[in-house]
């Protein structure tokens, strides 16, 4: 049997797997009460859900949750909580990942370290998703992101009517998990993070990449309002 590249088994040997979570956010575009982080939904806390998912990823070493400075409420919405908590959120997700990096290099990850950066607000996560998204990106030199290929028709809009019909032939819509090496990751956020709404596309402005691992709507982002109902009605759907 031919023996792997050196540096495929080096890396595999050298490299852990961290998640990171950006859930410092406010929810806006929500209408809830609070942070939408912190809605319930089939009987618990909206992120409790998304952190319970990564916990049963057996390849991830730890997740780091980076809340908001001023959360009071993450330690009695998510009790018995398995992994590492930080208050280093800021102003942006993209703030907020930054910060994450930082506390993760504090706490002992090296550069050639991979981090799945995971939205708290995608609470439908399935594990085998992750997996899928590790195996496809375990080897590679950049890293990827989990992707759903556009399936409608697009239109660019010009004062409320349609201005152009946009070819969607080559178009995918990003989701998270988003894997990165540490080092990497780093460096392309370390440019400054205004309009940087994922890790890929700073990543990207480096002049990567990064893999299309594709993953299925379920895997969407509670945004607005009727969010929330779908998210639960799917929720108690997987628990009968
Ligand atoms: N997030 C964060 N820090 C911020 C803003 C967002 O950690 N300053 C997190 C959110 O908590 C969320 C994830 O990034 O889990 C994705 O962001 P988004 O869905 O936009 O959440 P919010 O920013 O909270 O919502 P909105 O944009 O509607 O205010
Ligand atoms: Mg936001």
């Amino acid at each position: 049997m031919p023996l792997a590249p050196a540096s495929i088994s080096i890396s595999r040997a050298t490299s852990r797997l961290f998640a990171l979570v950006p859930c410092a956010g406010i929810g806006e575009r929500s209408g809830a009460q609070g942070p939408k982080q912190y809605a319930s939904l089939a009987g618990r806390a909206l992120v409790a859900h998304t952190l319970a998912a990564l916990a049963s990823v057996r390849r991830l070493t730890v997740t780091l949750v980076v809340l908001s400075p001023s959360d009071t409420q993450f330690e009695t919405q998510v009790p018995g909580f398995g992994g590492w908590v930080s208050r280093d959120g800021g102003a942006t997700r993209a703030e907020s990942v930054a910060n994450g990096l930082a506390v993760l290099g504090a706490r002992g990850a090296l550069d050639q370290d991979w981090v799945l950066v995971h939205d708290a607000a995608r609470c439908l996560l399935r594990p085998a998703w992750v997996d899928a998204l590790i195996d496809a990106c375990i080897d590679d030199a950049v890293g990827g992101l989990l992707a759903l290929p556009v399936a409608d028709t697009l239109k660019a809009e010009r004062c409320g009517r349609v201005h152009a019909t946009v070819d969607r032939r080559a178009l995918w819509q990003a989701q998270t998990p988003q894997m990165f090496r540490l080092g990497l990751l780093r460096e392309a956020l370390a440019g400054g993070t205004a309009g940087i709404t994922d890790e890929a596309s700073a990543v990207e402005a480096l002049g990567h990449a990064p893999k299309l691992v594709a993953a299925p709507l379920e895997n969407f982002k509670v945004t607005y309002p009727g969010d929330f109902e779908l998210a639960e009605q799917l929720l108690k759907a997987r628990a009968r």
